[in-house]
């Protein structure tokens, strides 16, 4: 008998063939008995009808509960309202792991319930949707930079230095070369791989110890962050927005299917074009106060802020030229103001908030060195990076996109926790 996959159903309408997964329910009327199989590319109603099958068949579709791993076989028939417009005349069923009491029924189950049980809620259909997705996002992340002429040149995960301040450091002992900390961000290898590549990302696995509980933190989150020569910050803009909307786009054509069963309004989405509305910190500040917050200007933009300001348009907004006070070491001031940092965020609509962080780099050794001490960081850990000052500097800019913030934008979900696979949070490192 012919083994294929539920997602290639089409392709043997008519024909008696087997598909191998799990059972997602039943239920059962009269002489029929409706098993719903899942084998993770679809969903596939298999109907029992008692005079096709032995008594012993008949039994078993019964007798097997919820996850029980089965081999089904029957004839394909179009069946536009069943799930996936397809339906399986079933001749027989082989039964490969019986399984009963499955922990997640139907019913309504705590979060912190099916945190626990993470390893089998992947299962569920809203979650492997949200899979399908991020897979999606990802591919579409490497497509994009892959076809402009990037080079992907990934940047160590254990690191002598802090990248984004001292206070969310991960650390660890390592042999007898002192403390290590893990990755905050690749930036600072990529500044490297700009100057030797021209354009380069990094996509990987980036760590803070996110010392607050909240929505949108993880510990351990995926981050990547294009870098380029012979950039500035407009043109960080331009790759930004252009980066965004083909992502979005891409998502929107090909999971559909997803984002419907996660009861996506994609015309929100849609919406996401090309130009997107560019402000600057100052104009943010001006909105807030329109909008009656007590801003103290000079703070950075808290979430509330941000919602705030995003709600004043129906796509991502950019806002750039922060305080250089609340930005990064690294980041070149703004020569018109120098109390300015050449940054951008760029803040997801809907109240999703901050999706990338970027700037143009200090391309200055002298400027760079005092930033350097300014921010009290050991100067003997960066020196291979003032060496990118030293040799061949030039105006160069980035950013980096939180890979699992993206994805809960794009699945309109209301917390990060769900958008990877075993997330990593400050009260939560299981299973
Ligand atoms: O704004 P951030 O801190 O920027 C950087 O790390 C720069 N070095 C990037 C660069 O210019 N190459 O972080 C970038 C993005 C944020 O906009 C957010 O989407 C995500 O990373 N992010 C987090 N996502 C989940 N959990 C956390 N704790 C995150 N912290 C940042
Ligand atoms: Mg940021």
């Amino acid at each position: 008998m012919q083994k294929i996959y539920i997602s290639e159903l089409a392709n043997y309408v008519g024909q008696e063939i087997t598909i191998q997964g799990w059972l997602y329910n039943k239920r059962s009327s009269g002489k029929l008995r409706f098993l719903v199989l899942r084998d993770g590319s679809g969903y596939l109603q298999c109907v029992y009808f008692k005079g096709n099958v032995t008594p012993e068949i008949f039994e078993l579709c019964d007798k097997i509960g919820q996850e029980s791993a089965i081999e089904v076989t029957g004839k394909v028939k179009a069946e536009p309202r069943a799930v996936g417009g397809y339906e399986l005349d079933a001749t027989n069923l082989n039964v490969l792991h019986e399984t009963h009491d499955y922990p997640i029924t139907p019913k309504d189950h705590g979060i912190e319930f099916l945190m626990d049980n993470r390893h089998l809620w992947l299962r569920s259909s809203r979650q492997v949707a949200i899979m399908k997705i991020r897979h999606r996002i990802v591919k579409a992340i490497r497509d994009f930079f892959d076809d402009r002429g990037f080079t992907l040149m990934d940047a160590p995960i254990l690191t002598p230095a802090a990248c984004e301040g001292t206070s969310t450091l991960f650390e660890t002992e390592y042999f007898d070369l002192g403390k290590a900390y893990l990755t905050q961000s690749g930036q600072l290898y990529a500044e490297a791989g700009a100057l030797a590549l021209g354009k380069v990302y990094t996509f990987g696995p980036t760590f803070r110890a996110e010392k607050s509980k909240t929505r949108r933190h993880l510990t351990e989150f995926w981050m990547v962050e294009p870098e380029v020569a012979f950039a500035d910050l407009n043109d960080d803009m331009d790759l930004a927005e252009e980066f965004l909307e083909y992502i979005v786009q891409t998502v929107l054509t090909d999971r559909a299917e997803e984002l419907k069963t996660l009861e996506r309004d994609v015309t929100k989405l849609q919406n996401v074009k090309r130009p997107f509305p560019r402000i600057s910190y100052d104009e943010a500040v001006e909105i807030l106060k329109k909008n009656g917050v007590e801003f103290e200007y000079g703070n950075d933009l808290g979430a509330a802020d941000e919602t705030i300001v995003s709600n004043q348009f129906d796509r991502p907004v950019m806002v750039h030229r922060y305080p250089s006070e609340v930005k990064a070491f690294y980041m070149k001031r703004d020569p018109e103001n120098p109390k300015l940092a050449l940054a951008v965020d760029v803040l997801a609509p809907e109240g999703y908030g901050e999706i990338i962080g970027g700037s143009q780099r200090e391309d200055s050794l002298d400027l760079l060195l005092a930033r350097i001490k300014e921010h009290n960081l050991p100067q003997a850990a960066f020196e291979w990076y003032l060496d990118l000052r030293r040799f061949g500097s030039v105006p160069h800019a980035g950013f980096g996109l939180g890979l699992e913030r993206t994805v809960t934008w794009i699945c309109g979900l209301d917390h990060l926790r769900e958008t990877i696979p075993f997330p990593r949070m400050i009260y939560r490192n299981t299973p």
